[in-house]
């Protein structure tokens, strides 16, 4: 343990790609139930943050906690099972599961959760219905629009009721309504059950509901004042 309470705790991160320096004096802390943005243009790092956060990525320098747990700490084994257990994350560019369907893609997480299989269909059909998928579960995903396959890998980041949604431009490609009713998705889980939300985004709709905004610019992190 790390004697923080915070969810995900960053401390001195640096990353830096051969002589490029990416992100450079990262101290972070996002509490249990938090809903933070992250800002900042093209290139400055976000997608990276947030894969350093969930342990997808390795920071050059410093510690990052998730959950109370030293992620260089655990072996990759052990940080594949926190990963399974506690965090969902929507990747920018999805990362479906091409020869599963789209309810095979979201009850993945629920089967990896030793989810008995019947609950786990019911859920994800729950989910996919919500999102407004319900044709398209059988679909594999090249036979889908890349708004409904960014859905889909919302439904397949929430399935598994995860402590901790790190959220790469969630809503990039769905028209606004589309968008909207995804945030409010994502917000409701966030305040009703108390999980903890951070957003990559250029939207102001996720601005506007975030409790903190922080902007990525020159490498470091910034936080807005509001
Ligand atoms: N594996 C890598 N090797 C070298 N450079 C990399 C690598 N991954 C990312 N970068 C560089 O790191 C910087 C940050 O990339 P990142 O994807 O985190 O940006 P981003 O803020 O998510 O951008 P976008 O808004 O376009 O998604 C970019 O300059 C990118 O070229
Ligand atoms: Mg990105």
């Amino acid at each position: 343990m790390t004697g923080s309470n915070s969810d995900v705790q960053l401390v001195g991160v640096a990353k830096t790609y051969g002589d490029s320096t990416v992100l450079t004096d990262i101290d972070l802390e996002v509490a249990h139930g938090e809903f933070v943005a992250l800002l900042g243009r093209s290139g400055t790092g976000k997608s990276t943050l947030l894969n350093l956060i969930g342990g997808l990525d390795e920071p050059t320098q410093g510690d990052v906690h998730l959950l109370g747990r030293l992620l260089s700490s655990l072996t990759e084994s052990q940080r594949s099972q926190l990963r399974a257990k506690s965090l969902g994350f929507v990747f920018q560019f999805f990362n479906l599961i091409p020869t599963l369907t789209a309810r095979e893609n979201v009850e993945l997480p629920l089967a990896i959760n030793a989810t008995p299989k019947q609950e786990g269909r019911k859920r994800a059909r729950t989910l996919l219905g919500e999102l407004g998928l319900s044709s398209c579960e059988n679909r594999f995903p090249e036979e889908l629009s890349g708004g409904e396959q960014q859905r889909v890998a919302i439904a397949r980041a929430i399935a598994h009721d995860p402590a901790v949604i790190l959220a790469d431009e969630p809503t990039g490609n769905l028209d606004l309504e589309t968008g909207k009713s995804v945030l409010a998705l994502l917000y409701e889980i966030c305040r009703r059950r108390g999980r903890t939300l951070i957003v990559a985004t250029h939207s102001d709709e996720v601005l506007g509901l975030a409790d903190r905004v922080l902007t990525i610019s020159n490498a470091r992190l910034e936080e807005a004042r509001r």
